[in-house]
């Protein structure tokens, strides 16, 4: 496929798939989740989930791109179903909706690293006063957009891959310094065993159903991003190995992250893990008061050290996301992917907006929308949350299973899984797939769709 591009090996692509799940979902979102959704237990139900239904909703997305070589849209009308490709639409409506508050998220990253290297820890203290700051924040993420146009403008293997290949080594050494360093921290063990040792009554319903949101949100799934990014892998690659190996990646990467930050609370909260905010503010607000605590020149190494891994997960997943609109355009409107990465980029930053502006800045956007039963109101950066990781996405893995069991049909996908993989029609995964793809797949990711609505928007 000549002007399209290719990843230049499969290990090019892992890194770059790897990098697209692991972002501010793993860094930021899954200790969080832990934190808040009952410590070790939700590690392993999330754990269960990725294993089980969303490795193989990877598989078929990678699977339809590489048999296609077309973006999330335009690979539905080559497998010759065009009234299907409103999947890919509503993938790259996802898509766009997630880098505009992701991207601000990032920024305040950004923002960080510089705070954290001037050691203002005091930061963390007036966090919404930094966030309020929309000049200086909505800056810091103009320019993480920009690098991010930059990255795809170069293209899938002079950026994208080459970006991955030199930025997710890097993440891994950096968590693991820093997390060998949180072990040595006074009452680090307590932390650990929050997060490693289950409490088994601590399980519910909204445990087991953000456990799945996690896992899907978290391995970039239901939006195409795989259906685009396997659009550039060779037709001699073993997809199974490679899903495998992105989710193990992903996984990995969010267990360390979690192993970094416990221990940290442990020595925050003096052993009690109690009185240290676990919700979101987690990252922004706590973390950098144990910096803080850790003090001079150390915590000031360490606070920028982990901003800066939280930049670079942050942009091999902005990157990502920018990819599938930017293949759309290339592919099905022919239009340079130079321009087309700037003219998505400016245009989602300016869809941003309303997000960067609903920290605190606008008391519009800032208590946006009032949920049904809800207490409090909801912002705008959280709405458009709710609305397209919580909901959009698992509608697309129900609709994107639904298509490849039922319409493309799974022998199809099967044939696909097996190039590269010669043992794959004898192996025990095709009569795994066989037995969760038609059925178990849709209705789990259906339940929860459902489950979710309720409970965020109409306080069920
Ligand atoms: N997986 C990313 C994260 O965990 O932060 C977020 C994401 C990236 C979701 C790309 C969807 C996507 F297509």
């Amino acid at each position: 496929m000549a002007g399209r591009g290719n990843f230049s090996s499969k290990l090019g692509f892992i890194a770059a798939a790897a990098g697209s799940a692991v972002g501010l979902g793993n860094i930021w979102g899954f200790p969080y989740e832990v934190g808040s959704g009952g410590g070790a237990i939700f590690v392993l139900i999330y754990l269960f989930f990725c294993f089980t239904l969303c490795l193989p909703v990877m598989m078929t997305e990678i699977a339809i791109g590489r048999k296609t070589a077309k973006n999330a849209v335009g690979a539905f009308e080559k497998l010759g179903y065009k009234n299907w490709r409103f999947i890919g639409m509503l993938g790259l409506l996802s898509g766009v909706l997630i880098l505009s508050f992701y991207n601000v998220i990032a920024g305040w990253a950004f923002g960080y690293v510089i705070e954290m290297a001037k050691s203002n820890f005091a930061v963390a203290d007036s966090f919404s006063t930094f966030t309020s700051d929309v000049f200086t924040v909505g800056l810091y993420g103009f320019v993480f957009m920009g690098i991010t146009a930059f990255v795809v403008s170069k293209g899938v293997s002079g950026g994208i891959e080459k970006a991955a290949k030199f930025l997710m080594p890097t993440l891994i050494i950096m968590i693991i310094g820093i997390a060998v360093y949180s072990f040595t921290l006074p009452n680090a063990i307590d932390g650990l065993k929050f997060y490693l040792i289950p409490d088994f009554s601590k399980v519910t319903g909204q445990v087991i159903f953000n456990a799945l949101g996690q896992a899907f949100f978290s391995l970039s799934l239901g939006m195409g991003a795989f259906i685009t990014y396997g659009s550039y892998v060779g037709k001699n690659d073993n997809l199974v190995s490679s899903a495998t190996l992105i989710t193990l990646a992903d996984v990995g990467i969010a267990f360390l992250a979690g192993l970094l930050i416990f221990p940290l609370i442990g020595f925050m909260s003096e052993g009690s893990m109690l009185n240290v905010g676990r919700g979101p503010a987690l990252i922004f607000v706590t973390l950098p008061q144990i910096f803080g605590h850790i003090g001079g020149g150390l915590g000031s190494l360490f606070g920028t050290a982990f901003f800066t891994l939280l930049c670079f997960a942050a942009l091999t997943s902005t990157v990502s996301l920018l990819e599938v609109p930017v293949a759309y355009l290339v592919d099905e409107r022919k239009m340079n992917r130079k321009k087309a990465s700037w003219l998505v980029a400016g245009t989602i930053f300016v869809i941003g907006i309303p997000s960067l502006l609903s920290a605190g800045y606008s008391q519009f956007f800032t208590n946006f929308i009032t949920y049904v039963g809800a207490e409090s109101a909801t912002d705008f950066l959280s709405f458009i949350a709710n609305v397209a990781n919580d909901s959009f996405l698992p509608l697309g893995g129900i609709l994107i299973t639904v298509f490849a069991s039922h319409v493309w049909k799974r022998e199809n996908l099967h044939e696909e899984l097996a190039l590269g993989n010669p043992n794959y029609h004898q192996s025990w995964l095709k009569k795994y797939l066989n037995f969760v793809m038609p059925i178990i797949v849709p209705m789990v990711l259906g339940i929860v769709f459902i489950l979710t609505i309720l409970v965020n928007f109409f306080g069920f």
